[in-house]
C-alpha cells in the first residue's frame, strides 16, 4: 500500500473509530436526551485538548458470537485533556457499543489511564453510561472491574477522582464510582443500584421503579451516594469544571489560587444582626456564607443531604478553602449521623488534597432518641471528631452561636488542633443549655418546691444565672479555647488574615501504616 494510501486508511479507521455503534445507535442515545462519549468529553474538556488512547483497541472474545462483532475501542473513550489549561485524565463509556458493557480490554484501557493520571499526578474523571459487565466476557469483565476498583483505592487520597453517572450504572459497577471522591448524577437519566427493580421483586416482594430505587434525587438526598444532582449533561460537566478550579492536581500541590478583585477588608454590618436575640430562632447560615466568600461564590457539596449540615468549597482572598457549617434553620443544626458522615468524609478530603477548612459553628448538640443510637451516632459522631482531629491543614474555627457539649468538641475545637478559633460576642459555649443544666443541677432542690409560681421563678433564676455565667464565649476565652472574640462583620478579613498566617503551616501526625477511623 502506497504511503499516502496508509495515511487515507488511518483516516478512514479513526472516523469509523468515532462513530462507535453506529449512527442509529447514535440517534437512540440523542432521543434518550443522552450525549455520545465523545461528545461529553469534548464539552467537558478545552477546545482541541483531548488526546486520545487506544482508539483501535477490539475485544478477544470469542464465545456466543461476539469474534464477528469488533468495533473499535470497544465501548469506552479514554485519554487526557486539560480543563483550565491543567491536565486531567478520562474516560467515558460508549452506550452505543454493547450498551458500553465492561469487557476485559475496555477495562484495559480505563486501567491504563488511571496508571499515567497517576503517574503524572492529575485528577481522573469517570462518566458512566454502561449495562454493567459485559455478559459474554464473564469472569474476564469482573475481573477487569477489580482491576479498576483497585486503582480506585490506591488512587484515593493521591489524584482527585471525579465520578459522572450519564445513564445506567448497576450491579458491582457502582463500586468504582463509590470509591471516588465525587459522584454526580443527571436527573432521569441515570440511576445507580446494587440490583435492579425486578431483581428486588423476585427477592423481596417490593414494588419499586428504577427511579425510586436508585435515581439522582434518591441518591443525592436520601442515601448521600451521590454529591451533585444536575438536570442535564451540560449542566454537569461544567459543574465539573467548576469543581476542579478548587482542586489541586494532586496531593502534593496546594489548590490553585486566582487573584481575587473582592476587597479582602470588605465589611458587613448585617452579620452583626444576623444570628437572632432569641436563640431559639433560626436563621440560614448560608447567608453568613454568601456574605464572607469571595464574590458570594459557594460550590456546595451534597445539596439535598443532610441539610443540618452545609458543606462545600469556597475562596478566601482566591485562596480555595473547605467550609463547614452548621445550619440553624434545619433540625436546629443538630449533629445526627448523616450530617456527622456528610462532614468527615468532606473533612477528608480538604485534608487529603491540602484544602484549608473553615467551620462556622452554631450546633445544639447531638440529636437525641433510640433511631440515632441504633443506628450508631456513637460510632458515626466520632467519624466526624477524627476527620478534624486527624486534619492537618490549616483549621479556622468561627463560632456563631451556640457549641454545646459533645458536638462543640467535635465541631473542630481547639483541642483537635483548631489552629485559631474565633467566636462571635453572642456565642454559647457549654456543656449544655440553660435549660437542661438547671434540671440536672437543682433537680434535688425543686422536688422541695411544690407552689409551681415559686418552682418557674426558680427554675428562671437559676436558668439566668446560667445563661449569665456560662452562655458565653468569655468563658472558653478565659482559658485560651477561644483564640479570640470577634466582630461579626469583621469574619471575612479574619478569616483571610488567620488564611495568609497559616499558609505555611507543618503538622505531620505519627508515623503509621494508616489510621483506624471508626468506619
Ligand atoms: C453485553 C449488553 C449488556 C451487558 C446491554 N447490552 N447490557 N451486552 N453485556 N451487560 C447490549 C444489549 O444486548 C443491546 O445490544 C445493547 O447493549 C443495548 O442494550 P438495550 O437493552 O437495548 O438498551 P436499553 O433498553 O436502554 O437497556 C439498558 C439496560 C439493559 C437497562 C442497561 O441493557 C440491561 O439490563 N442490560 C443488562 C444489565 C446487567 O444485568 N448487567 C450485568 C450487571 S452485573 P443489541 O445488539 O441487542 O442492541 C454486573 C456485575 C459487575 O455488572 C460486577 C463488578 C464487580
Amino acid at each position: 500500500m502506497a504511503r499516502l494510501d496508509k495515511i487515507k486508511e488511518l483516516i478512514e479507521k479513526r472516523e469509523q473509530a468515532k462513530l462507535g455503534g453506529g449512527e442509529k445507535r447514535i440517534d437512540a442515545q440523542h432521543n434518550k436526551g443522552k450525549l455520545t462519549a465523545r461528545e461529553r468529553i469534548e464539552l467537558l474538556l478545552d477546545d482541541g485538548s483531548f488526546e486520545e488512547y487506544d482508539m483501535f483497541i477490539t475485544h478477544r472474545c470469542t464465545d456466543f458470537g461476539l469474534e464477528k462483532t469488533k468495533i473499535y475501542g470497544d465501548g469506552v473513550v479514554t485519554g487526557h485533556g486539560t480543563i483550565d489549561g491543567r491536565v486531567v485524565f478520562v474516560y467515558a463509556q460508549d452506550f452505543t457499543v454493547f450498551g458500553g458493557s465492561l469487557s476485559e480490554a475496555y477495562a484495559q484501557k480505563i486501567c491504563k489511564v488511571m496508571d499515567q493520571a497517576m503517574k503524572v499526578g492529575a485528577p481522573i474523571i469517570g462518566i458512566n453510561d454502561s449495562g454493567g459487565a459485559r455478559i459474554q466476557e464473564g469472569v474476564n469483565s469482573l475481573a477487569g472491574y477489580a482491576e479498576i476498583f483497585e486503582r480506585n483505592i490506591l488512587a484515593s487520597g493521591v489524584v482527585p477522582q471525579i465520578s459522572a453517572i450519564f445513564g445506567p450504572c448497576a450491579g458491582g459497577a457502582v463500586y468504582s464510582p463509590a470509591l471516588t471522591d465525587f459522584v454526580m448524577m443527571t436527573e432521569h437519566t441515570s440511576y445507580m443500584f446494587v440490583t435492579g427493580p425486578k431483581v428486588v421483586k423476585t427477592v423481596t416482594g417490593e414494588d419499586i421503579t428504577t427511579e425510586d430505587l436508585g435515581g439522582a434525587h434518591i441518591h443525592a438526598s436520601k442515601s448521600g451516594v451521590s454529591h451533585f444532582s444536575v438536570e442535564n449533561e451540560e449542566e454537569g460537566l461544567m459543574l465539573i469544571r467548576k469543581l476542579m478550579s478548587y482542586l489541586p492536581q494532586n496531593n502534593l500541590e496546594d489548590p490553585p489560587a486566582t487573584t481575587c478583585t473582592d476587597p479582602i477588608d470588605r465589611i458587613d454590618d448585617i452579620l452583626n444582626t444576623i444570628v437572632p436575640e432569641n436563640p431559639n430562632k433560626p436563621y440560614d447560615v448560608k447567608d453568613v456564607i454568601y456574605s464572607i466568600v469571595d464574590d458570594s461564590e459557594f460550590l456546595e457539596i451534597h445539596r439535598d443531604y443532610a441539610n443540618n449540615i452545609v458543606v462545600g468549597f469556597c475562596k478566601f482572598n482566591g485562596m480555595p478553602v473547605g467550609l463547614v457549617a452548621n445550619q440553624p434553620s434545619f433540625l436546629a443544626g443538630v449533629l445526627d449521623i448523616d450530617a456527622s458522615k456528610k462532614a468527615a468524609r468532606f473533612v477528608r478530603f480538604c485534608d487529603a488534597f491540602n484544602i484549608p477548612i473553615v467551620t462556622l459553628v452554631d450546633v445544639p448538640g447531638f440529636l437525641p432518641g433510640s433511631v440515632q443510637e441504633y443506628g450508631g451516632i456513637i460510632t458515626n459522631g466520632a467519624k466526624l471528631m477524627f476527620a478534624y482531629g486527624e486534619a492537618t491543614v490549616p483549621k479556622i474555627t468561627i463560632t456563631l452561636r451556640k457549641s454545646y457539649g459533645g458536638a462543640h468538641d467535635v465541631m473542630s475545637c481547639k483541642q483537635l488542633r483548631g489552629d485559631l478559633n474565633y467566636a462571635w460576642p453572642n456565642a454559647e459555649i457549654a456543656v449544655m443549655g440553660a435549660k437542661g443544666a438547671v434540671e440536672v443541677l437543682e433537680g434535688r432542690k425543686l422536688k422541695t418546691i411544690t407552689d409551681e409560681d415559686e418552682k418557674a421563678k426558680y427554675i428562671a433564676e437559676k436558668e439566668q444565672d446560667y445563661v449569665e455565667k456560662f452562655a458565653n464565649p468569655y468563658k472558653a476565652a478565659s482559658y485560651g479555647y477561644i483564640d479570640d472574640v470577634i466582630e461579626p462583620r469583621n469574619t471575612r478579613f479574619r478569616i483571610i488574615r488567620g488564611l495568609e498566617v497559616l499558609s505555611t503551616k507543618k503538622l505531620v501526625n505519627p508515623p503509621k501504616k494508616h489510621s483506624n477511623i471508626p468506619l
